[in-house]
């Protein structure tokens, strides 16, 4: 779909980042439209977490990051107040709460939550950490979507969900992104990001190997898969 893009909701410029001494990142220059979706693969190791633990002020990083058109310097916290909305690969809820507490604790009025995902009203009392890990998944990205964020970085929205709940969690992110929300995925699945996907970046050792539109990229899929290689354990869709 083509889309008229104004400011975007990101853009990064020389983006590194690490952990202690090590430089992980090594200039990432990326960029998110208003209302687009954008994929990051890459195979284990690459970066691809990292990106988002910086990108959402939870690491220090150097380079530029702009939200919305301004300089991000702040917290998670703060920068959650801009309109970001991070869900990072552990969901970041809370075990002890249970879900309704999950939901309320991020503000997020419970019946738009269970109109999203009906099933989350049926396990409303249930304390989230003795949900099922899909269904954990489920808790967190609804609360993201429905915290009415502008920009949404969701770490393998994927992981450990049957496949009939993933094509559901991609189809609202979709409906998200059509309102204008822009969303930045990793995944290490490239087919299942590329079909949802507008654009796409591929990340190997802390570098932008590939990037372009999901459908080149789809057409391209062989120099995709070989930026994977080297990569013990790196899988492929
Ligand atoms: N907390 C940490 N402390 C030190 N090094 C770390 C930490 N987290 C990640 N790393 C290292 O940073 C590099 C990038 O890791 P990252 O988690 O960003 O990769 P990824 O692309 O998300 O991989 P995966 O597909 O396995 O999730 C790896 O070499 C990893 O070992
Ligand atoms: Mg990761």
């Amino acid at each position: 779909m083509t889309r008229v893009l104004t400011t975007p909701a990101l853009a990064t410029t020389g983006l590194k980042a690490g952990y202690g001494r090590t430089e992980v990142l090594h200039g990432l220059d990326l960029r998110v439209g208003e209302g687009e979706i954008v994929a990051v693969l890459g195979p284990n190791g690459a970066g691809k977490s990292t990106t988002l633990l910086a990108l959402s002020g939870a690491i220090p990083s150097t380079g530029t990051v702009e939200l919305f058109g301004a300089p991000a310097t702040g917290s998670v916290h703060e920068r959650s107040k801009k309109g970001l909305a991070f869900l990072p690969d552990h969901r970041g809820i809370i075990r002890a709460l249970s879900v309704a507490q999950n939901l309320r604790l991020a503000n997020v009025p419970l019946e738009a939550a269970y109109e999203v995902s009906p099933e989350l009203e049926v396990l409303k009392d249930r304390k989230a950490g003795d949900l099922s890990g899909g269904e954990q998944q489920i808790l967190a990205l609804t609360r993201a979507v429905v915290s009415k964020p502008r920009l949404i970085l969701v770490d393998e929205i994927s992981f450990g969900l049957a496949p009939i709940i993933v094509t559901r969690m991609f189809k609202l992110l979709a409906s998200v992104a059509e309102q204008g929300v822009g969303v930045l995925l990793v995944e290490q699945f490239a087919h299942l990001a590329l079909a949802y996907a507008d654009r796409a970046y591929v990340l190997q050792r802390g570098t932008v190997a590939m990037e372009g539109k999901a459908s080149d990229l789809l057409a391209d899929m062989e120099s995709v898969e070989r930026s994977y290689l080297g990569s013990a354990g790196a899988a492929v869709d």
